[in-house]
Parts: structure tokens; sequence; C-alpha cells
């Protein structure tokens, strides 16, 4: 029996089949849903994302390498999406038995023979060239068809950089290109957990100097070291929740990627108390700019 995982849902939630493959792209290694063939699993468990566009891409890959008759199991907090999966799974033609418990909604279905709306939603949901970026993106990427305020000041803010760098947290690729303008750029390692940025990066990055490799920045293994820049604008959600924790990861693993005088540029929402954290692992930190919400700092080691 073949089985696969959407997601990390919390202990005890529901039961995961044992020895499933885990298919989300925000577990590094994980398998590509995309690259499995149809009607080649017998069950599958999905923590459904909330976002629409995102959620039918997934619920649709689902559909199409599950077997006729397979099981699948697709659940979200209730306020996050929850709510709208029975109309979603009945919008591609299954039959939808609905449970509520501990906060999630739950929506048992058997692959039915026939399905509607599947190529649709893979297509809409699908990585493409995002005309208002010009880069390749794809729904569920971080700020996939927009360019993100806090990087946009980041990107207007950014001296001409110059040796080997590191963009943690690269997304598709955006803070990179702009970075890869210099000249005097040698290499760029650009790391991100999310695979389907990395895809995108790859596409969007077509430059020797980049390496892009698809890496847990908190697990990070020291081997980049002595680089002479760092750039990022650090996540502070996981999985949907704040996490002020992981911002402050990023920054200590960008002061041990750096050597002796090597610089940090990064932007942060005004409200994220990121100071303790560049006190301790930086010599220096200094705000380069403050509005609209965002700090940009320059941190030397
Ligand atoms: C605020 S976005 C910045 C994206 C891109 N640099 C930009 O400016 O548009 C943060 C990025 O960090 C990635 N990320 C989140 N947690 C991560 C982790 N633990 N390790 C590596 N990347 C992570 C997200 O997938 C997201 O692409």
């Amino acid at each position: 029996m073949t089985a696969i995982l959407y997601g990390s849902p919390a202990p005890g939630l529901t039961e995961i089949p044992p020895g499933a493959t885990q298919v989300s792209p925000l577990v590094v290694g994980s398998q590509d849903l995309a690259a499995l063939a149809d009607a080649s699993v017998d069950q599958a468990v999905i923590l459904g994302p909330g976002a629409v566009l995102e959620r039918d891409y997934v619920l649709a890959q689902a559909l199409r390498v599950l077997a006729p008759g397979a099981r699948l199991l697709v659940f979200a907090p209730k306020d996050k999406g929850g709510s709208r999966l029975k109309k979603a799974l009945e919008s591609f033609g299954c039959t939808v038995v609905e449970d509520a418990r501990k906060h999630h909604r739950f929506c048992s279905v058997k692959r039915p023979v026939q399905l509607t709306g599947v190529a649709e939603a893979i297509a809409a949901g699908g990585p493409r060239i995002v005309p208002g970026l010009d880069a390749w993106s794809q729904p569920g990427v971080f700020s996939w068809d927009r360019l993100d305020p806090g990087s946009a000041r980041l990107i207007a803010a950014l001296p001409t950089l110059s040796g080997h760098g590191a963009d943690l947290g690269c997304g598709v690729g955006l803070l990179a290109q702009k970075v890869l303008t210099s000249p005097a750029v040698t290499s760029l390692a650009c790391l991100d957990i999310d695979r389907r940025a990395v895809a995108c990066a790859e596409h969007n990055l077509n430059d020797p100097r980049a390496t892009i490799r698809w890496a847990d920045v908190r697990q990070w293994d020291d081997s980049l070291v002595g680089l002479d820049f760092v750039v990022m604008n650090p996540p502070f959600h996981d999985g949907g929740t704040e996490d002020r924790d992981l911002g402050v990861a990023f920054v200590r693993t960008a002061a041990r990627m750096l050597r002796r005088g090597g610089v940090c540029w990064l932007v942060a929402n005004r409200h994220l108390p990121y100071e303790a954290a560049l006190a301790a692992a930086f010599e220096s930190a200094t705000v380069r700019d403050d509005a609209g919400g965002y700090k940009i700092i320059e941190a030397r080691k």
C-alpha cells in the first residue's frame, strides 16, 4: 500500500498511515506530489492549506494521484480554511463525509472514478511566470504574486555588495536578483525551506554565481563560513503562526556564516524585537531606514 501525507499535523490530531511518504513542499527532502504518477497512491492524508489556489492545487494533485476508490482525508483548522474544505472537494466531484473535532474540520472522501476541474485547478495553482513580477512564482510561496513591501525597501536600501554572500530565505529570488546586479559579487548561496520557491529561484537566478539550496536555516550544517555578506528578509511565521524564534535563528545563522567584519543587511517588521539577538551575535547593528512599518538594519560582525 502507498500512502502520502501532506503537512505536519499536531500529534494526536489524526492517525497517520504508517510509512506514509511526506509530500509537503515545506519539509526538506519530501517527495513532490506533482511528480507522482496518476492513480498510483492508495491513501492520502492532507493538512489543507488555507489559501484557495494553493489548497485547490494540492487537493487536485492528491485526487489525481489516488487510485479510484482510495481514501482521502483532508482537514484544517475551522478558522484557517477548514469550513470551506467540503465545498472545495465537492467541486471536484467528490461525495464528502464531514466531521468536526479539536477546532478542525475533517473531510473524508473515496476518490471517485470521474473527477471534474482537476486539470484546471492544477494549472491555476502551478508554477508560472507572473507578469507583475516578471519572474517564476507559484501560489503558496511567500508573497507569490507581488513584491513584498519589506523586500522592496531592502532592495532600495542595499549598497553595492561584493565578494561571497548568502540570501537566507531567498523565496523565488527577487532580492538575490538585485544582489547579483553587482559584478563585484563572486558567489551567492540562496537557501529556502520551500521546494516551490527553490524551483522558481532556479529559473529566476540563471547566473553561474548563484547556488540554490533547499534547506532549513534552523538546521544549517555550517558548510558556508567566512562570507563577506548576508542579505535576508527573515520569516516570522511558521505554519501560519507567528514564531519570533524563527527570525532569531536566521540572525544567529547569518552571524555564523560571516567572516569578522562581514555585513548582514536585513529588513524586519517594526514590531519584531531582533535587537537582543543582533547585539549578541554582531559587533554592531545600525538602523539604516525606519519607515512604512519596516526597519532596515546593517549588522557588522
Ligand atoms: C519573508 S520571506 C522572504 C522571501 C524573499 N527573500 C523575498 O524577499 O521576497 C521569508 C522566506 O523564508 C523562507 N523560510 C521560512 N522558514 C525557513 C527556514 N526555516 N529555513 C529556510 N527558509 C525559510 C520562506 O519560505 C520564505 O520564502
